[in-house]
């Protein structure tokens, strides 16, 4: 259904939209799939996924940064993540946007708070920072970034996503870091990426599977589709790819059930938990990728 994706991408962009609902708070069933507003609440929501062995990567939810006070506001908001994770003994590490660290303010100025950010997380036990991807206008950006900072620290990754004709090359320039594979989430034109999702997600396989037998570093595999999740179950088995090497990975508030499911069967597991005040353009991207999504509001309106 292009139009409705279209629809609600359009909103996920629209800055008015945006900024109204942050006033408004997470609403229309966004509060199934963010977290909570603040980091007392979340923090609170990975201890209870910890006890089921389910490790957790904190999204600070912030779009249309556009000064570089916002920017720097937002690097302070994940270093603080960073030291409560650390102090209240959770598994659990950060994925930041460049975007929110001033990518498109000046390129420079992002890969400082980048850097500072790593420089922090060494002082908190060396946490993870997965750097995830955006629109492709902000690949170059983000990759030029990573590879500055690849050599210098070892607990830095980032996102592949499937859609997107070169995502082989791309992940091949980095066979040695940790990375996330995904379909991938933004509108992306017939120049740079597959249209269909036959086409997205046979590359999807094919990354996974090249991935796999190529790389050591760990690999993230991130998808609520079972046809890929049972395919990815198998060709380890084949191939005697060790768990350790890889791990599932899903969205807070979707298919919470199998996600147990499989971090009960012994897989590595990690959720995303996206919190903060500004939800309106993650719901929409999730409500463009699985109109069925759209349930999520409807179970809000009733239960009230
Ligand atoms: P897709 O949406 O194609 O669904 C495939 C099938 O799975 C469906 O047809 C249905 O059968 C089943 N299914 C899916 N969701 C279901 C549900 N809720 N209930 C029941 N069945 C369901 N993107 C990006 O561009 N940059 C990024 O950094 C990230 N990061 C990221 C992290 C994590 C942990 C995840 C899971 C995803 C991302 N994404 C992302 C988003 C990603 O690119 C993609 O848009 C979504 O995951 C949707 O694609 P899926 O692979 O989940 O399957």
């Amino acid at each position: 259904m292009p139009v409705v994706k279209d629809f609600f991408i359009a909103l996920s962009n629209n800055k008015f939209m945006n900024e109204s609902a942050k006033k408004m708070g997470p609403a229309l069933g966004a509060k199934k799939v963010v977290a909570g507003v603040d980091i007392d609440s979340t923090i609170d929501t990975v201890e209870r996924l910890n006890m089921r062995g389910i490790s957790c990567t904190l999204d600070n939810l912030g779009e249309f940064v556009t000064t570089r006070h916002e920017a720097l506001e937002a690097q302070q908001n994940i270093v603080e993540i960073m030291r409560r994770n650390y102090n209240a003994n959770i598994d659990a590490h950060v994925s930041i946007k460049l975007t929110q660290l001033g990518i498109n303010i000046d390129k420079e100025f992002a890969y400082k708070n980048t850097r500072e950010i790593l420089l922090k997380a060494h002082e908190y036990g060396n946490t993870f920072v997965n750097i995830d991807a955006e629109k492709y206008e902000d690949l170059v950006g983000i990759t030029e970034t990573l590879d500055r900072l690849k050599g210098e620290f070892k607990n830095v990754g980032t996102v592949i996503q499937a859609y997107l004709y070169d995502a082989m090359n791309i992940m091949n320039k980095y066979q040695d870091v940790r990375l996330r594979l995904v379909k991938g989430a933004y509108k992306e034109g017939p120049n740079v990426a597959f249209q269909t999702k036959e086409e997205i997600d046979s590359n999807y396989i094919k990354l996974i599977e090249h991935r796999l037998l190529t790389s050591n570093a760990f690999t993230s595999i991130a998808t609520h589709d079972h046809n890929i999740i049972n395919h990815v179950k198998q060709f380890v088995k084949d191939h005697h790819i060790s768990n350790d090497q890889f791990e599932f990975q899903m969205l807070y508030g979707f298919r919470t059930d199998y996600a147990y499911e499989l971090a009960g069967e012994g897989y590595n597991f990690t959720m995303y938990v996206p919190f903060g005040e500004d939800w309106f353009g993650y719901f929409m991207r999730r409500l463009a990728e699985r109109p069925q999504n759209l349930n999520l509001i409807l179970l809000d309106i009733f239960n009230k």
